[in-house]
């Protein structure tokens, strides 16, 4: 499946997902206003690209806490990945191989972590702590022995934001073992499902320390709080409003960017997502200090349009698109992208 764009996946995906799943996929919460803003976001900036620079050979490739990816598009977390595909992390995973990619796999997910060890794909493991931390433990450690390489922690969740549902919700269509699948190690399900509302920068180094892995935030917007990350062991900060799914009217990813890049620079590795739909959408996150942009829905969508394929051949567009609009920009890498390629003119 050559070169699929995020509009083609999403086109594909809608005509093949039932509607409470793709209600599910494409929603946000409240209002919807943060769900909706988030790609026209990134679509307001300008560059000011250069000339007479040498763009013979141009280089997407990255390097995330060490391990080497392709192209800097990583896949975000979703749940319910099984609603998407029947092979669900599986394909997933094998896309993201496919393409040279990094994936990140929901503690939420319906695939036992350790089949995902044979795809070979870098995989992180996203956690949300439970408010006893005690069911977080078996989860995390099932993960760990399975090879994954960090932990991401989602901070943004306190609570699970309330959103709109039609006649039936998604959970009425879907299996329950597709987000319960690797907690298997908790007996008692609610105690899995009751997230922390205390969670705090302890949380980070009590991870870090017992597990040995890097430990990613996700969620930050706030530059202090980035700094508290950092300051409490955290290997990368990821900025994030889960793709408009937690507090409606969250700022947009793209406008909280560059303060957090700033505040961390050098100390810790930034990645970015919401509403990254286009190749030069990276090129504005790399402008603003993003070392990495992670994609949420489309990668569901293309898992529901084509496999694994779908989801190599989405990765692969980008890249090349990427490619493109660095060599159309004067640059010759993705790493390092000067912030001077954009023009100030944000409120357009
Ligand atoms: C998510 N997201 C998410 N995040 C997380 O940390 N754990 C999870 O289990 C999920 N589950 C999930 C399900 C679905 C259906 C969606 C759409 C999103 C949030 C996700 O990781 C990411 O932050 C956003 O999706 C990024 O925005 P875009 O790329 O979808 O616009």
């Amino acid at each position: 499946m050559p070169g699929l764009d995020a509009d083609a996946v999403e086109a594909l995906a809608r005509d093949r997902l039932q509607d409470e799943v793709y209600t599910y996929f494409s929603q946000g919460a409240g209002d919807g206003i943060s769900v909706s803003e988030a790609t026209a976001a990134w679509d307001r900036y300008r560059f000011l690209p250069r000339v007479l620079m040498d763009v013979t050979h141009v280089d997407v490739s990255t390097t995330l806490l060490g391990t080497e990816v392709r192209s800097p598009f990583g896949i975000a977390p979703t749940t319910l990945q099984r609603a998407a595909h029947p092979d669900g992390e599986l394909a997933m995973a094998r896309g993201a191989a496919e393409a040279g990619s990094l994936v990140v796999v929901s503690s939420n997910a319906g695939t036992p972590f350790a089949d995902l060890a044979s795809v070979g794909a870098p995989w992180w493991l996203q956690i949300y702590v439970t408010a006893d931390r005690s069911a977080t433990a078996p989860v995390v450690e099932a993960a760990v022995e399975a090879g994954a390489r960090a932990l991401v922690l989602t901070a943004d969740t306190p609570v699970v934001a309330r959103k709109e549902v039609g006649a039936r919700t998604v959970w009425e269509v879907t299996d329950p073992a597709w987000v319960r699948t690797n907690f298997a190690g908790v007996t008692d399900p609610v105690t899995a499902a009751d997230k922390a509302t205390d969670l705090g920068p302890q949380d980070i180094a009590w991870l870090a320390q017992r597990y040995g892995l890097p430990v990613v935030v996700k969620g930050v917007l706030h530059p202090a709080d980035a700094r508290r990350c950092v300051e409490a062991g955290a290997a990368a900060v990821w900025v994030s409003n889960h793709g408009g799914r937690q507090l409606d009217r969250a700022l947009p990813t793209a406008h909280a960017l560059r303060d957090v890049a700033a505040e961390v620079a050098g100390d810790a590795e930034v990645y970015v997502d919401g509403g990254v739909r286009r190749g030069v959408h990276a090129l504005v996150a790399g402008a603003l200090g993003a070392d990495c942009v992670f994609l949420g829905r489309p990668p569901l969508f293309a898992l529901a349009a084509g496999g694994a394929d779908g989801v190599a051949s989405l990765l692969e567009r980008l890249a090349s698109d990427l490619e493109e609009a660095l060599r159309l920009a004067g640059q010759a890498a993705f790493a390092g992208l000067p912030q001077g390629l954009l023009a100030p003119v944000r409120g357009l």
